[in-house]
């Protein structure tokens, strides 16, 4: 399975022109890279630009409404995003969390992503670093809310991202040690639902404060199949070296 590495711009950068700049040497960095698959997520108003683009790059979006249409002012479908090329639709990041959405709302989010045939990227992680048990409750609760019911051909499209809330933008990592623990903790759990054959295929990735010196650890040690990049991934060279170091494991 190649590795997956997706970039989450955020509300980032300010300005199209940038946006323009940072896509084109972000396409360069995914076209030398033969065993990574990379997905930009940019903020929805560069989409379309973005795709126009890219030429090894894949488009993602960083949320998506549950609704197909309608009277849903100022917000984006599934629907139309796979209209206009995305592929991959992040949902349940801590930071829209942060904003309100609670695992019902993630649960319907995740939902419409996977029945337009788009690949969900579910984000999940407990919200403070001390952990009294090794599997937070919180985690299970995220897994379990989003996952249940959905139909096992609709799995193929599925993937985990593990992002502990404290490590995200913090510049404070989680030690690619503990991630080992926490994704063998969520494949089990995964397994637990799905059954080994499905949940194995089912890709787990790391974010949080990844950047071009702790990338490849978290790959190798931390034994993910693949990285959410967030601020690193609005610094082009920074970003090219994850893809490098990732690509040469
Ligand atoms: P960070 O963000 O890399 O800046 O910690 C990760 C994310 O938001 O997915």
């Amino acid at each position: 399975m190649k590795k997956l590495i997706i970039a989450n711009w955020k509300m980032n950068p300010g300005s199209f022109r940038e946006a323009v700049r940072i896509t084109k040497e972000e396409d360069k960095s995914a076209s030398t890279a033969r065993n990574v698959e990379v997905v930009l997520t940019p903020p929805f108003v560069f989409l379309d630009s973005v795709n126009r683009l890219i030429e090894k790059a894949k488009l993602g979006a960083q949320d998506a409404f549950w609704e197909r249409a309608g009277k849903s002012t100022g917000e984006i479908s599934a629907v139309q995003l796979k209209s206009i090329g995305v592929k991959y639709v992040i949902v349940g990041h801590s930071e829209r969390r942060a904003l309100g959405d609670t695992n019902e709302i993630v649960r319907k989010k995740f939902k419409s992503v996977l029945s337009e045939g788009l690949c969900a990227v579910l984000c999940v992680g407990e919200k403070d670093r001390a952990k009294e048990v090794a599997f937070p409750p919180s985690v299970r609760e995220e897994l379990g809310s989003a996952l249940k019911g959905i139909s096992r051909k609709l799995l193929g499209k599925v993937v985990i991202a593990y992002e502990p809330v404290w490590a995200v933008g913090t510049g404070k990592p989680e030690s690619p040690q503990n991630v080992f623990e926490m994704s063998t903790l969520i494949r089990r759990e995964l397994f637990g639902m799905f059954g080994k054959k499905i949940s194995s295929q089912i890709p787990v990735l790391y974010g949080g404060s990844v950047d071009e010196k702790n990338a490849a650890d978290f790959v190798s040690h931390g034994r993910v199949d693949g990285l959410l990049v967030g601020g690193a991934s609005l610094n082009t060279v920074k970003f090219a070296s994850i893809i490098k170091k990732v690509n040469d494991i």
